[in-house]
């Protein structure tokens, strides 16, 4: 299949908080590289995201700061859309899942499945809070988690060990709201039967499109071995897409069935007239750039929702990186461990390529990778600084030195001009390999070899020692280095754009533009990207003219080839590329995160000794040894047991004591059956004054422990004892 056009998208982020590295190195970096290169081939493709504005973690963000959700999304909006524009991340359109266009769209797109009947729809019960009169999302529910105990666990999810967790699974679970113990209650949702769909994404995914990241292909296939099921397309909440349908108050689209239908509104938002062939022209190429986490959604849930629609086309390729780490430790953004892209920004001006050089040599692309500010000091003085930066500073210092800043005529060639030059060629080929199938850290490797090649090519040849005898000589040097430095230029664009714009105005030289696809589409919106806005702090000498102004113009089929700059062109001044960094700038951000280490520890350890000072207070108040030695505990076997009539907690238990035979009626009945207590031993509080419990007169107490999770389990001895053992 050949294609007219491709449409990019970024997963489009929370708007909960701001982006940080983890974001860029899983999908926005990558998108932008496999733009940016299209781009320069000339390709027809438009670059669409947005901020993802439903959901419940921005409901409890608002919650927690006493806001409305739309406060939160209006602030975190704004705060991605500057970060990403501050990183050269140039999306054609940034907008938000709450804009007219989105909610018209997914309602419609809702609606339309609904009248198809390609829904189902189940009862089921769900926890409901019955003070703050709602059902709770799975993050509402709070409790202690099953498999480490952390008391601060989520319904969804325990952030100490990673679990992932059904509400249900919680023990003792409370509302998040009301600190309510929650109540199950029915409710109806419709579900997308993807189980309907399961023989139709086998064949689609893991026999057509078997060229799958490896990463992401396995994550399919594991879905798909482990069998579909159903998923609800509706939630019980009070922000989102209202469900378009009567009796459906008070429901809102689950988020995940909102947000991907966003890319389609987003382009409609930039292409009101022309959005209709970048989605249902088989000719387009749809390909989405995510992180591991939105795999299902974006390979299963919603290409069988465009499958269900119809119509539209299904994604090419959904390629993913795995996670970044920091420091070798998991980012987070409730923890606060992060480089977060907006303060790296005010922090770093001037050094955007830096950040996305080191995310894409780093990238986490078929396994996690570690982000470490060593590294990142260290990619950058010895790599940008020392080949890249140092190779071109010196071509261009010397031309000016010895040509007054003209590029001079190949007077004196040797072979191994022609041979370095010739040599940037299976470096191109092997760029376009890996940026074809999505493996950028490879692509960038490659570029970075076009870099060295110069760099050894000029020290080799030494042009400053040459000068002194042969200015002749020197002129087919610098005339060779100065072809590898536009070779940079063109290689470099994509992975680091800021850098190849000053190189480009260095070298006086224009780069092909991107075509212009809102001719006659209407008034842009705010959320439209225009050149400039945003941009990052970079020296670009002022002699230096604008790209507009030049009458060379680069473009990808250049790169590699024997002359791209004319002997006779003139250059701009030197200006360098890159900047060293020194250790007390690394050693600030290292002391930041160690900072936060510390922070956490210490909180960690507050509440350690705030749950032990509950567990101290809970103590019932001393008694004496006298008391204690009043209480006749022994133990006893069980020789009968029956529900007592019309209740659900007793048990009428007919106990042999070792002393006589007795009656207790006890409140168990929730936790054992009459069969499960037959024969049991068991010890009881002998002397308890009897009571008359349901008619049935009580003779005293079966000792019981009470778990945290509120359940009962009575205690029996290790070892079989006589009945009447005394116990104390
Ligand atoms: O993981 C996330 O940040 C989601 N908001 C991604 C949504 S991608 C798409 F479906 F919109
Ligand atoms: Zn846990």
């Amino acid at each position: 299949m050949s294609y007219k056009r491709t449409l990019v998208t970024c997963a489009l982020p929370y708007a909960n908080g701001p982006v940080h590295i983890g974001h860029l190195a899983g999908a926005y970096i990558p998108g932008d590289i496999y733009v940016r290169y299209l781009r320069m081939r000339g390709e027809d493709v438009v670059f669409i995201c947005g901020s993802d504005e439903h959901g419940v973690p921005i409901t409890i963000k608002a919650r927690k700061q006493g806001v409305t959700p739309q406060d939160i999304v209006d602030q975190y909006h704004k705060v991605m859309k500057d970060a990403f524009t501050g990183l050269g991340i140039n999306f054609d359109i940034y907008s938000r899942t709450t804009s007219k266009v989105h909610e018209k769209n997914a309602s419609e797109f809702f609606r339309k499945l609904y009248d198809d009947d390609k829904f189902i729809t189940k009862e089921t019960e769900q926890y409901y809070d019955e003070e703050a009169k709602t059902f709770l999302a799975d993050r509402y529910i709070t409790g202690t988690c099953p498999k480490c105990g952390n008391p601060h666990a989520y319904g969804d999810q325990c952030e100490k060990c990673g679990s992932t967790l059904s509400p249900e699974e919680l023990i003792d679970p409370k509302s998040a709201l009301s600190g309510a113990t929650p109540k199950k209650v029915k409710t109806k949702h419709w579900y997308l039967p993807l189980d309907k769909y399961e023989p139709w994404l086998r064949e689609w995914i893991l026999e057509r499109h078997k060229e799958w990241k490896t990463n992401v292909y396995g994550q399919c296939k594991s879905w798909l071995d482990g069998g579909l099921q159903p998923r609800a397309v509706s939630r019980d909440l009070d922000w989102g897409v209202p469900v378009p349908v009567e009796g459906a108050e008070g429901k809102v689209l689950y988020v995940w069935f909102d947000a991907p239908i966003g890319y389609i509104s987003n382009t409609q938002e930039l292409l009101p007239q022309s959005w209709e062939k970048w989605w249902k022209d088989p000719e387009t190429r749809l390909v989405h750039f995510i992180g591991k986490d939105n795999i299902v959604f974006h390979c299963i849930v919603f290409p069988s929702m465009l499958k269900a629609y119809g119509d539209y086309v299904l994604p090419d390729n959904v390629p993913s990186n795995e996670f970044l780490n920091l420091e070798g430790d998991k980012i987070s953004t409730s923890r606060g461990w992060a480089v977060w892209v907006n303060e790296y920004e005010e922090q770093f001006p001037g050094q955007e390529d830096v950040l996305r050089y080191v995310l894409t040599a780093n990238a986490p692309e078929t396994k996690d990778n570690d982000f470490t500010w060593k590294d990142f000091q260290s990619r950058n003085n010895s790599e940008l600084v020392a080949i890249f930066g140092n190779f071109v500073n010196r071509a261009v210092v010397l031309t000016h030195k010895y040509f007054g800043g003209a590029v001079p005529a190949n007077v004196k060639p040797m072979p191994i001009d022609a041979e370095t030059l010739a040599s940037v060629k299976p470096c191109k080929e092997a760029l376009e390999k890996y940026v074809e199938t999505f493996h950028f850290r490879e692509a960038l490797k490659e570029a970075m070899n076009i870099a060295r090649i110069g760099n050894k090519y000029i020290s080799d040849m030494e042009p400053w020692k040459v000068a002194k005898e042969d200015m002749d000589r020197t002129a087919s040097i610098l005339y060779t280095c100065l072809q590898l430095c536009a070779d940079l230029a063109i290689a470099f664009e994509p992975f680091t754009p800021f850098s190849a714009e000053k190189l480009r105005s260095i070298l006086r030289v224009g780069i092909q533009a991107g075509t212009d696809h809102r001719a006659g589409e209407g008034t842009p919106t705010e959320n439209f990207y225009k050149p400039g806005e945003g941009k990052a702090v970079h020296t670009v000498p002022s002699a230096i003219p604008s790209e507009a102004s030049v009458s060379l113009t680069l473009d990808w089929s250049m790169l590699g080839a024997a002359e791209l700059l004319p002997a006779g062109h003139q250059l701009g001044q030197a200006v360098l590329l890159f900047q060293k960094i020194e250790d007390s700038v690394i050693d600030a951000q290292i002391a930041r995160l160690e900072a936060i280490k510390a922070e956490r520890k210490a909180a960690e350890a507050a509440r350690a000794a705030e749950e032990a000072a509950k567990k101290v207070e809970a103590q019932k108040p001393e008694v004496t040894f006298d008391q204690f030695g009043a209480m006749d505990i022994r133990t006893a076997t069980v020789l009968a047991a029956e529900r007592v009539p019309k209740t659900d907690k007793l048990l009428k238990l007919t106990i042999d004591t070792g002393i006589d035979q007795r009656t207790i009626v006890s409140g168990i009945a929730e936790y054992y059956s009459p069969e499960d207590m037959l024969g049991k031993q068991i010890c009881i509080l002998a002397n308890l004054a009897p009571r008359v419990i349901r008619g049935i007169e009580s003779k005293g107490m079966i000792l019981m422990a009470k778990q945290g999770d509120g359940k009962m389990r009575f205690i029996t001895p290790q070892e079989a004892v006589t009945n009447g053992a005394q116990i104390g």
